[in-house]
């Protein structure tokens, strides 16, 4: 286990301005969850010159802040930058190096609602390579960047052209990230700039997103990798129950070679969605003798 970052003062990005997000002023509410995290609107309540310590989340690569309200981070990649206006903090190690972490917002990031909704493993670690589908203008995947780190890669494909500028922008300084202004509807399209990965995120919320995932993890997903899908219910069918959609969207999944083997709602930071996690492919396990 990882030793406790001690933070000095809380930083440029605590008690300073918040990121602007939120959804609606829910920020100031505590998310629930394992690895209790905070950072809506209005900030995690951690003020310039108090106390803050990181200490390692359950998922490799994932932080908590622990302050007032605790708040869910990763290791800044691109240490002094922000990328949306999300709040950073600097600590000091024991060895007496510095690490800035920047507070990932749930009420902007259904990956990281997924995390504080309890999820056993998004498979996005570091060294991992992922692709990216719905990257929209980078706010989670500048997180997934941090998570993966500098040996780790994200293919991140966007096909609106405006949302796509802000990706590549950020992309210019995070050289783990690979931006596709392309239809992920296409993935012969890209298919010389990606190499097989470890990990399908989906966030794309189209009425036909299981099928997208399966084409793209036809193609680049390795054998026994892992997807993660967020499914937004009335984006698939707003006239039947979310529970319901989310069953029948597991169903389409298991026609395509995916194992479903987890699912979490991501209330209360969005309404109506679900986070699903499973394997691609899986090896047949050996029958007991
Ligand atoms: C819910 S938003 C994604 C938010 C993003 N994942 C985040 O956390 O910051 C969905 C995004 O998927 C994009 N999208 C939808 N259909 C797509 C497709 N067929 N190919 C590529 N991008 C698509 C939309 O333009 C939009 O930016």
């Amino acid at each position: 286990m990882r030793p406790p970052a001690r933070g000095g003062r809380g930083g440029r990005g605590f008690g300073g301005r918040s990121d602007g997000g939120g959804r609606g002023g829910r920020g100031g509410r505590t998310p629930r969850g394992r690895g209790r995290g905070g950072g809506g609107r209005g900030g995690p309540g951690m003020k310039g010159g108090s106390k803050v310590v990181v200490v390692p989340h359950k998922h490799d690569g994932v932080f908590i802040a622990k302050a007032k309200e605790d708040a869910l981070c990763t290791k800044n990649m691109v240490a002094g930058e922000s990328v949306y206006g999300e709040k950073r903090v600097s600590v000091q190690n024991e060895d007496g190096t510095k690490v800035e972490y920047r507070v990932w917002n749930p009420f902007r990031s259904k990956l990281a609602a997924a995390v504080l909704g309890g999820v056993d493993n998004i498979w996005i670690a570091p060294g991992a390579r992922v692709l990216y589908l719905g990257a929209a203008s980078g706010t989670t995947v500048s997180h997934v960047s941090d998570i993966v780190g500098p040996t780790g890669l994200v293919y991140a494909v966007e096909f609106s052209h405006r949302s796509g500028r802000d990706l590549v922008n950020m992309a210019k300084k995070r050289t783990n990230v690979i931006p596709i202004i392309e239809d992920a509807r296409h993935p012969a399209k890209y298919r010389m700039l990606v190499g097989m990965v470890d990990v399908i995120f989906s966030d794309v919320a189209q009425p036909d997103q299981a099928r997208i995932l399966a084409l793209n993890a036809s193609y680049f997903l390795k054998n026994g990798g892992h997807f993660v899908i967020s499914i937004k219910a009335n984006c698939i069918d707003s006239t039947q129950a979310p529970e319901a959609v989310f069953a029948a969207e597991v169903e389409k999944l298991k026609l395509e070679q995916f194992k479903p083997s987890e699912q979490v709602t991501l209330e209360p930071f969005e309404r109506d969605h679900a986070c699903v996690v499973g394997g691609y492919r899986m090896p047949k396990k050996p029958k007991a003798t």
